[in-house]
């Protein structure tokens, strides 16, 4: 039996074809492309960070034809969904990838990332990592975004120390597995990342469950 730290805390389907289905992406895609579509590009090209069963791309990509949609992760069977997902839906779709890529090495710039990007996504992952993770999503974002352009983050938060009591129950659970992990604070641990990585909050969406949306522009 595998001693292997868990990736995510649900049980996960899976297709003869090697695409997974996460039961949480299922119930948040649709409200998080409502956001995307009003906050974040139609077009250019989007760096998904630590994108799982990569079932967000395979909603939002083929929303905005005119998007490059790069899927990326450091577990070997979650890059091995999200190439089932993009075979699955085609060229049209704009997914592509996806890369290995861990936020936490130092600089990280795989090749296939673009020097500039025009988007970056990530969600439901600063919370399952240690902090040096969400450390490097900043560092990296102020590296290759284009002037102007966003990055869009989603999941549970605690707001200048206040918490959900359902996301304190969480974050306790997650402490317990790895004392590395645990949900983040926007205000008192994300916003002091920003000005060295030069971006700024454009807003933080409320979600249902008590998650955000927060999308960053780089200034
Ligand atoms: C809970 S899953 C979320 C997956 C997907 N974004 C979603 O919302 O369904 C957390 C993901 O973070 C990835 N991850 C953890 N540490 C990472 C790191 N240092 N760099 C990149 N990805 C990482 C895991 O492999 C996993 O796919």
């Amino acid at each position: 039996m595998s001693e292997e730290k868990p990736i995510a805390l649900e049980t996960r389907g899976e297709a003869a074809d090697g695409r997974r289905f996460s039961p949480s992406a299922e119930r948040n895609r649709d409200v998080i492309l409502s956001v995307f579509r009003r906050h974040m590009p139609g077009a250019g090209t989007l760096l998904e960070i630590a994108s799982g069963t990569g079932e967000h791309g395979a909603h939002i990509a083929p929303d905005a034809p005119l998007l490059t949609w790069i899927y990326s992760d450091i577990n070997p069977p979650s890059l091995a969904s999200q190439s089932a997902w993009a075979a699955h839906l085609g060229e049209d779709s704009g997914l592509t990838g996806p890369l290995t890529l861990d936020v936490t090495a130092p600089d990280w710039a795989p090749a296939g990332v673009p020097e500039r990007l025009d988007a970056m996504f990530c969600a439901n992952m600063i919370h399952i990592a240690p902090f040096t993770a969400c450390e490097g999503l900043f560092a990296g974002a102020g590296r290759h975004l284009a002037p102007g352009a966003r990055m869009m983050l989603y999941g549970p938060f605690a707001r200048d120390g206040e918490i959900a009591p359902s996301n304190a129950v969480f974050s306790d659970s997650l402490k317990q597995r790895d004392p590395s992990w645990g949900v983040r604070d926007l205000d008192r641990e994300l916003m002091p990342l920003t000005a060295s990585a030069g971006l700024s909050l454009v807003e933080a969406v409320e979600m249902p469950a008590n998650n955000l949306s927060v999308i960053f522009e780089k200034t």
